[in-house]
C-alpha cells in the first residue's frame, strides 16, 4: 500500500522539531526547553536512562540548558559538579536531607542563618525528629563541642550570615568538622564565588541561590548545590524524585545574569563600604554591621578570607530601635525598594522581624541581635552618591 501525504494535522505537529542544521556554533547557549529527548534507537535510551551513557530523557533528569549552567557554576566553586535547583531552599533541603538526615546523621547549624533555612531546619526537628542542633558557628569552642557531643554527619554555616552579617571561617570549619567525622557545607549566597570559593578551602557541599547575586537581575528563582561528582549524583536522585530541578529558561536567564557578576559585586562591595562608613557617623543610627569596618568582630578574618572586599550587604539598627520608626524609616525610601531579596541590580531594604525572621520567636529574634529596629540593605549598582541621598532622607524622617 502506498504511503499518503501526512495530513496537515500531523505537518504542523511534526514541524520544527529541531533547528536545521548549518555550520557555526552560537556563542550564547541555546535554550533548549524540549521536556523529554527522543532516541533513534531504544537500546540507546535505555543507556542514558541507566546512566552507562550521557544525555537527556526528560526535563528533571537534566536539560542541556541547565546542564550548561551547571558546568559553569562548577568551574566557578572550583568544584568537581554542581545540581541546580528550583529555589536557594530547595538546594539546602535535598543537600542537608541527603548529606545527613535521611540517613539519620545529626546536623550541627549556625544559630543565626537565613531566618527560612532555620525555620526549615526547626520543622524537620519537629515533625520528623530530626537531630538538629543550633550553635554560634563563629566561636569555635562551641562548634567543637557541639560536635563532640554526639557524631555529627553534616555542620552547617553560611559564609556570611544573613542577616546579621557574622563571618565564619571556612577553613577552619572545614578543619574542625574533619577531625569529628563531619562534612562542611557552606551556603556561600551573600559572598558569591567572586569574594570565596569555599570548596578550595575544605567544605564539602557548598549552596548558592541563584535567586540572588549569581542571577542579580530579580527575575529568576534558583539554587545550586556544587561539591564531588558523588554529592552531585545524589543530587540528581533529589530533582528526579523530588522534582525541584531547575527548569531550563531560568538556567538560560541565570547564565545570562551571571556574566556580570564579578563587575556588580566589585561595585556593589565598594558602594556598601561607602554606605557602611556613611551609616556609621549618623546620627540616627545605634549600631552598623558591615563586615568591613574595623570594629565589626570577623574584621581581620574578612578581609583574609574574602581578598579585601566584604559584600554588598549592610545591616544596621535605628538609634530609636523601635518596629515604627524601622516603617517610617521604609515609608520613606524612594530610590531603594523595600523589598525582600538582596543580591540585584537595585538597592533593597528588608525588615527582617516581618520577613525572613518572623517565624522565629521574637526573644530568640532579640537574642541573635535582630531588634525591633534592624534594617538589612542590599546595595545596588545605582550611582552611591544617590544611594546615600536616598538613605539620608529617609533617616530624617525617622
Ligand atoms: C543566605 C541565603 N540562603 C538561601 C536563601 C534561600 O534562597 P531562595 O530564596 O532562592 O530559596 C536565602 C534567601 O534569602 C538566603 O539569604
Amino acid at each position: 500500500m502506498d504511503r499518503r501525504e501526512l495530513g496537515a494535522g500531523t505537518r504542523v505537529v511534526r514541524a520544527a522539531r529541531s533547528l536545521p542544521p548549518g555550520d557555526g556554533r552560537p556563542v550564547v547557549p541555546p535554550l533548549v526547553q524540549s521536556v523529554a529527548f527522543a532516541y533513534d534507537s531504544a537500546s540507546e535510551q535505555d543507556a542514558v536512562f541507566g546512566n552507562e551513557r550521557a544525555g537527556y530523557v526528560y526535563g528533571r533528569y537534566g536539560t542541556p540548558t541547565t546542564a550548561a549552567l551547571e558546568a559553569a557554576l562548577a568551574e566557578l566553586e572550583g568544584a568537581e559538579a554542581t545540581t541546580c535547583f528550583v529555589s536557594g531552599m530547595a538546594a539546602i533541603a535535598a543537600a542537608v536531607d541527603a548529606c545527613a538526615l535521611a540517613a539519620g546523621g545529626r546536623v550541627v547549624a549556625q544559630e543565626d542563618c537565613y531566618g527560612q533555612t532555620r525555620a526549615l531546619f526547626e520543622r524537620w526537628s519537629r515533625e520528623r525528629g530530626a537531630d538538629i542542633v543550633f550553635v554560634d558557628t563563629t566561636d569555635q569552642a562551641a562548634v567543637e563541642r557541639a560536635l563532640r557531643a554526639r557524631p555529627t554527619r553534616l555542620l552547617y554555616a553560611e559564609a556570611i550570615a544573613n542577616p546579621l552579617l557574622r563571618v565564619n571561617d571556612v577553613v577552619a570549619l572545614a578543619a574542625l568538622a574533619g577531625r569529628h567525622g563531619a562534612a562542611l557545607a557552606i551556603d556561600a549566597t551573600f559572598a558569591t564565588p567572586v569574594l570565596l570559593r569555599p570548596a578550595k578551602l575544605g567544605a564539602a557541599i557548598v549552596i548558592q541561590s541563584l535567586t540572588k547575586y549569581l542571577n542579580g537581575h530579580g527575575d529568576v528563582m534558583g539554587g545550586a548545590v556544587s561539591g564531588s561528582k558523588d554529592l552531585a549524583r545524589a543530587m540528581r536522585e533529589r530533582t528526579i524524585l523530588d522534582g525541584g530541578y531547575l527548569p531550563p529558561h531560568e538556567a538560560w536567564l541565570v547564565i545570562r545574569g551571571m556574566r556580570t557578576l564579578a563587575l556588580r559585586v566589585e561595585r556593589q562591595c565598594v558602594t556598601a563600604l561607602e554606605v557602611a562608613r556613611h551609616l556609621s557617623g549618623h546620627p540616627k543610627i545605634g549600631a552598623v554591621r558591615y563586615p568591613g569596618l574595623p570594629d565589626h568582630p570577623q574584621h581581620d578574618l574578612a578581609t583574609r578570607q574574602f581578598g579585601g572586599r566584604y559584600g554588598g550587604v549592610v545591616s544596621f539598627q535605628l538609634r530609636d530601635d523601635t518596629k515604627e520608626a524601622a516603617f517610617r524609616f521604609l515609608d520613606s525610601l524612594d530610590l531603594a525598594a523595600s523589598a525582600t531579596t538582596i543580591g540585584d541590580l537595585f538597592t533593597e531594604v528588608l525588615y527582617p522581624p516581618i520577613s525572613s525572621h518572623r517565624r522565629l520567636p521574637a526573644d530568640e529574634r532579640r537574642r541573635l541581635g535582630i531588634t525591633d529596629g534592624f534594617l538589612r540593605l542590599s546595595v545596588g549598582i545605582e550611582d552611591p552618591e544617590d544611594i546615600l541621598a536616598d538613605i539620608d532622607r529617609a533617616l530624617e524622617r525617622v
